[in-house]
């Protein structure tokens, strides 16, 4: 087969790994990729959203499948151009990739679904929306409805603060038109955790769960980020409360947008939370989570790439993943200054020593290679250091010991990925 990845970050370089691994595959391109990922795949430099060219591409080298990493591009309608040229897409349509892309469509397919979820209200009007606030009392959730770069949520703990949210999004709206109506919601309690499938519009087939460290710094403090680390399995969502939920959120919602004649193809990400109650839908996306991806493909015993096109051809139902019963965990190093202003272009060195470390893998995220080699920062998140091991202790061991062996002094990282799990008695 012949494979065309879209995305530049440690997301696409763990696809990217994992397909180059699979006996199916004739060659493997990535649109743009990065430096990390020119090791498994060539790499072409097309933007995600360029779709007249990447279908262009996709054509002239006779792709077989397209797998699409990012959320703009399918929300974008990536998957509905590779369709009218007749390129198999694992991905959703920008129809049923709404999922994502507004909170609305999300909170109403979950309530005709029977998902459970926090409860919720949309706003057109930001007097309205301040005033249900002075009603309903702090703490309380405002989301920008659309699109917002991850920042389009604040969690208040203030009557004050949500009506600050509203201020900024509603009438300065620093998100433009993500903000033209805001989703204010209950404030769910517990921990998180991401609820992956695999989806063919009518069957899902389970890629596991993972806990994210979505804040900056250590013990979850500071701004809120793309995700700091993870680990997977998470002991807060034992096997049968995770198939609980899968049975309770992803089949229904699958069902459901079948039902609206907008079949969901391709990865649906279900962030929940575990509440007293039981776990709750946070929200949906409708691509895979970076870096939950990382973990998740570290530990897929089976071949990646005919489950991703079993997904395209309406044949999962077939399907049964293996999976390894290890434990893996992330660890992200960001450049200095991230999330609010990360510096760029600072040399990283020991990127061989830190992958040499027996269970290590590091996927890149957001890196540049100079002509002779030299590796830079380039983004916000820049190295994913993923490893393996019995227990999550274990691997979280190696990973920390792979970002030692990283001699990059403009880089940070938290200290603390999968404190939960530890904090846990046994
Ligand atoms: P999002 O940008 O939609 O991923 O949301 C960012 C974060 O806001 C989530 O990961 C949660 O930590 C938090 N959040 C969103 N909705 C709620 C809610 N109803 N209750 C508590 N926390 C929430
Ligand atoms: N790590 C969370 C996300 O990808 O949205």
């Amino acid at each position: 087969m012949r494979v065309l990845v879209v995305g530049s970050g440690a997301r696409e370089h763990a696809l990217c790994w994992a397909i180059a691994a699979s006996p199916l595959l004739t060659k493997l391109w990535c649109a743009p990729g990065n430096p990390g990922i020119a090791g498994v795949a060539e790499c072409v430099d097309i933007g995600v959203l360029d779709f007249e060219a990447l279908v262009a591409f996709a054509q002239d080298n006779q792709i077989d499948l397209v797998v699409p990493g990012p959320e703009a591009p399918l929300v974008a309608g990536l998957t509905d151009a590779m369709d009218a040229a007749s390129i198999p897409c694992c991905g959703p349509t920008a129809a049923a990739a709404q999922l994502e892309g507004s909170k609305t469509f999300t909170k109403e397919i979950a309530d005709a679904a029977g998902i459970p979820t926090a409860r919720w209200e949309r706003f057109e009007d930001a007097e309205a929306a301040r005033a249900f606030v002075r009603r309903r009392g702090a703490p309380i959730v405002v989301k920008a409805d659309g699109l917002a770069a991850g920042k389009g949520v604040v969690v208040a703990a203030t009557e004050a603060e949500a009506i600050a949210a509203i201020d900024s999004m509603m009438d300065a709206r620093i998100f433009g038109d993500s903000g033209a109506s805001v989703v204010i919601e209950e404030c769910l309690v517990g921990e998180e955790v991401s609820l992956f499938a695999l989806c063919d519009g009518e069957t899902a087939l389970p890629l596991g769960s993972a806990q994210d460290h979505k804040r900056v710094g250590d013990g979850d403090t500071g701004p809120n980020t793309g995700g700091m680390g993870c680990y997977s399995p998470v002991p807060a969502f034992p096997p049968g409360l995770e198939e609980a939920a899968f049975d309770r959120m992803i089949r229904p919602a699958l069902a459901e947008m079948a039902k609206r004649g907008m079949p969901f193809r391709g990865i649906l990400f279900a962030g929940l939370m575990l509440t007293e109650e039981g776990p709750k839908l946070i929200e949906f996306n409708t691509r895979f989570g970076d870096p939950e991806c990382e973990v998740l493909l570290l530990k897929l015993k089976s071949d990646l790439l005919p489950a991703l096109q079993a997904a395209c051809d309406g044949e999962l139902r077939h399907f049964n993943l293996r999976w390894n019963e290890t434990a893996a965990v992330a660890v992200v190093m960001a450049a200095r200054g991230y999330p609010e202003a990360p510096e760029s272009g600072s040399i990283i060195r020991g990127l061989d020593r830190a992958a040499a470390i027996p269970d290590v893998t590091v996927f890149h995220a957001g890196t540049t290679a100079d002509a002779d080699g030299t590796i830079r920062a380039a983004g916000g998140r820049v190295l994913a250091i993923c490893a393996t091991g019995p227990t999550i202790e274990a691997a979280r061991a190696s990973a920390y010991t792979a970002v030692k062996a990283i001699d990059w002094p403009e880089g940070f990282c938290r200290t603390d990925i999968g404190w939960r799990a530890l904090a846990r008695p046994a």
